[in-house]
């Protein structure tokens, strides 16, 4: 099966999911080879759905001890190469990479769903954090973002199309609805296995996101250093504001030769409402009411 995804890239159906062009050849690869550590993090997010948040702050939280935050890496860098996509990065042109020699522990992301995923990832204690955001939202940055990296391909396509495409479970790793109950259901059953967490959480209180985090990542933060600030200070790295006007996030670019400023646009909850209409906003909320039935998960489209 081949449709035409918005970004000018083709999705097929690969294993009951819609993998971009792009990835397939790095999602199989993955699947086939990786080899899972013990002490492995693995971020997990569908496209769009502050990966590069999470990025930034499982690095931080995870290589404090390492450097002080004032000579943090994710001062002169992007958090994509800091956390590397395992579809992308380490195994889309080397199906036999060898990434053994990263220090542990080692801290990878990915857009693959959890039926997908290497049975060492499953069968290993290493450990997974989910983060989703709401899919109205999602879906307005995504046809933003691929406006500006790809604006000769999308203008073709209207937002009313990426809404039925969305309705239809035409997404990048989609059907959306499948990505997040698959790691829901994963965190329900193992809870030391996989964290799930939600965008708009982080949104409303990052402090108490960031304890539950580093907490399951295995980096408590002991008092002296809650009483230090250390949590505020990672935050405030870490936020939106900061990293967007960081030098190396305004002028530099990624390996693949993307702008950086491209993964930094509004970072606010509920932009939805400035470009859906309530006829589309309501078509996307009930598919996903249905499908999550009887789940007990819901999105926050407000915060
Ligand atoms: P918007 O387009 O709604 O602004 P991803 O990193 O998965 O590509 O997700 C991109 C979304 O996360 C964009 O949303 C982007 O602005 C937002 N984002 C990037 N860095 C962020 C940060 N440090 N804090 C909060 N949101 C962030």
């Amino acid at each position: 099966h081949l449709w035409r995804n918005w970004d000018g890239d083709y999705l097929y159906l690969y294993q009951g999911y819609w993998c971009p062009s792009m990835s397939i050849q790095g999602i199989i690869s993955f699947q086939c080879h990786f080899q899972a550590h013990d002490t492995d993090l693995i971020l997990i997010t569908p496209p769009k759905s502050g990966t590069t948040w999470l990025k930034a702050l499982a690095f931080a939280i995870a290589n404090r001890t390492h450097y002080p935050l004032t000579e943090s890496p994710l001062l002169t860098s992007n958090p994509h190469p800091l956390v590397p996509f395992l579809e992308f990065d380490i195994y889309l042109t080397n199906p036999f990479p060898n990434p053994e020699n990263i220090h542990s522990p080692r801290i990878f992301s990915t857009h693959t769903p959890y039926a997908l995923l290497p049975s060492s990832i499953k069968e290993s204690t290493c450990r997974i954090v989910y983060l989703c955001s709401n899919p109205l939202d999602r879906l307005v940055s995504h046809w933003l973002f691929t406006n500006k990296l790809w604006p000769e391909t999308v203008e073709a396509i209207s937002l009313d199309q990426h809404v039925d495409m969305f309705c239809g479970g035409l997404t990048g790793y989609g059907p959306l609805w499948d990505h997040v109950m698959g790691y829901w259901k994963a965190s329900k059953e193992k809870p030391k296995k996989v964290l799930f967490l939600q965008y708009e959480d982080m949104k409303v209180d990052i402090v108490s996101q960031l304890k539950t985090l580093a907490h399951f990542m295995g980096f408590p933060f002991p008092l002296e250093e809650e009483r230090q600030g250390m949590i505020e200070e990672i935050a405030s790295l870490c936020s939106f504001n900061n990293l967007k006007d960081l030098e190396v996030n305004k002028t530099g670019k990624l390996r693949t030769g993307h702008q950086n400023d491209i993964f930094f646009r509004k970072g606010e909850v509920g932009d939805w409402a400035n470009y859906l209409t309530p006829a589309m906003a309501e078509r996307m909320e009930k598919i996903m009411e249905e499908k999550m039935d009887g789940s007990g998960f819901t999105f926050k489209r407000f915060i």
